[in-house]
């Protein structure tokens, strides 16, 4: 056995232990609530840093939660890696469906993780799959085996869409330099077959409102004669896809790159088993864009998809009712090389012109972020793939995934470097959902895998 898996064989008990610790802190960034457990974690994760070895480990403030920054510089002839994560995490409502509460982790074993798995919210997305990161750190630091430069930045508004990013990145350009950015926060096909993910879809979310009479009404006394926006905002949002599931709204497509018959065919190699994709999910059909496959569908195709929907009585028994106003979010999912910007714009003219004159009709923008696909024929690429090959038995796939990791693209920008999106997450980890959960055997491959990057990264820059 090599020196780095006695060290992991040695000591993953307190890897597991450590992280346990971090996932009790519930780090939601989206509800104000929990502020003071986002600035803990972000206090927790510059310790941790600190103990692995890391330099000058700082919390830089931003106007939004800080961005824990820390650096080991080795020499400058050297190349440097820049690792991003997030320390933040999603709300963990419905919080009936959990079987144990979100923020008290427990491991146990599954079909899919014999091992035994994680179960907390943020367990692979993205505290598990971010402190491989820094235990594969301090494997290198303890070993004298560090080959290069790194720098960290982990933030804490990831899962609100990194509304400080942007100013960070832009005020820290010399801090950031890199030669490439390595994320875990993604997923890979099997525990059997890992794969590299090579693309990102974008995002546009929008919130609307449609107004019919200034207050609720009696659905007596004035239902069928005005307009109920609950229903116009569902005959709406119907009207968004056609027969064939393709999105209605003029324009939408315009910009989409077709993928080549060769590339398709190269994409459906990948394995995937239909029949276990359904039973996963206990449904009896999939469903969605006519011409494509469900792995198509769910990465080199845009979508519209309605995130939630209110208004009117929900409360318990039945209230006779017609609503003032019924709401909706949406999200609409992108891919190169489809504008953010345009598509809101696009989606609130088509919103606004299709509204009967009976009802008003407003479209708030959120957050959006454009889609990403790398190249991979970039050493940085190459080095993932012979990592993963070690470590696993077998090469890496590249995969285009359907989640979004909007400053992906602004690194690039900003930056320009390109991103490395080495993720050891599986689909059925659950991730937002809950009982979200990470394996063991995951947690372990990866901080095995990660320092394999830095040494071929290093080896195959120098060269
Ligand atoms: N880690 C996910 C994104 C992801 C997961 C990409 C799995 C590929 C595979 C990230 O934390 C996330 O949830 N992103 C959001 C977007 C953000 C703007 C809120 C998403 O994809 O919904
Ligand atoms: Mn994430
Ligand atoms: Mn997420």
């Amino acid at each position: 056995m090599n020196n780095l898996k006695k060290y992991i064989q040695n000591n993953k008990d307190r890897f597991v232990n450590e992280l346990i610790d971090l996932l009790k802190i519930p780090s939601i960034s989206a509800d104000a609530n929990y502020k003071d457990a986002v600035l803990k974690t972000a206090d927790a994760v510059k310790t941790s840093l600190e103990k692995a070895g890391c330099d000058a480990v700082e919390i830089c403030e931003t106007p939004g939660y800080p961005i824990v920054y820390g650096e080991k510089f080795i020499d400058k002839k050297l190349p440097t890696i820049l690792v991003y994560g997030h320390y933040d995490v999603q709300p963990a409502d419905p919080i009936d469906l959990w079987d144990s509460p979100a923020f008290e982790p427990v491991i146990k074993k599954t079909e899919i993780h014999p091992e035994g798995a994680i179960f907390a919210r943020g367990a692979c997305d993205d505290k598990g799959q971010m402190y491989m990161h820094v235990k594969a750190l301090e494997f290198m630091i303890q070993n004298n085996t560090l080959p290069c430069n790194v720098k960290f930045m982990i933030e804490g508004e990831e899962e609100i869409g990194s509304p400080s990013l942007e100013w960070f990145v832009k005020r820290n350009q010399e801090k950031l330099k890199n030669d490439v950015i390595l994320i875990s926060d993604t997923g890979m096909i099997s525990n059997q077959q890992p794969s590299i993910t090579t693309g990102l879809r974008g995002l546009s979310y929008v919130e609307v409102e449609v107004t019919g009479p200034n207050r609720d009404l009696h659905s007596g006394l004035y239902g069928g004669a005005v307009a109920n926006p609950i229903n116009i905002l569902a005959k709406m949002i119907a009207s968004l896809h056609d027969e064939n599931n393709h999105i209605t709204i003029p324009g939408f497509y315009d910009k989409v790159i077709d993928l080549t018959d060769a590339e398709r065919t190269e994409m459906a190699k990948a394995p995937f088993s239909l029949e276990n994709y359904k039973k996963a999910l206990d449904i009896a059909e999939v469903y969605g864009e006519k011409g494509y496959t469900t792995n198509e569908r769910n990465s080199i195709r845009p979508t519209l998809d309605v995130n939630g929907i209110w208004g009117g009585y929900t409360g318990e028994g039945a209230k006779t009712v017609i609503a003032s106003k019924a709401y909706a979010k949406i999200s609409m999912r992108l891919v190169p090389d489809q504008n953010p910007d345009e598509i809101t714009n696009l989606f609130k003219e088509h919103f606004e012109k299709i509204a009967p004159n009976a009802v008003k009709v407003t479209v708030k923008p959120h957050h959006g972020g454009f889609p990403y696909v790398t190249p991979i024929d970039n050493i940085g690429y190459k080095a993932a793939n012979k990592a993963y090959t070690e470590t696993f038995g077998v090469p890496a796939i590249p995969q285009r995934s359907g989640g979004s990791i909007p400053i992906v693209a602004l690194f690039e920008n900003e930056l320009k470097s390109k991103s490395i999106l080495m993720g050891f997450g599986l689909d059925s980890d659950a991730i937002h959902s809950p009982n979200e959960h990470y394996g063991i055997f995951n947690y372990l491959k990866g901080i095995e895998t990660i320092p394999l990057f830095y040494k071929y990264y290093t080896q195959m820059f120098t060269k």
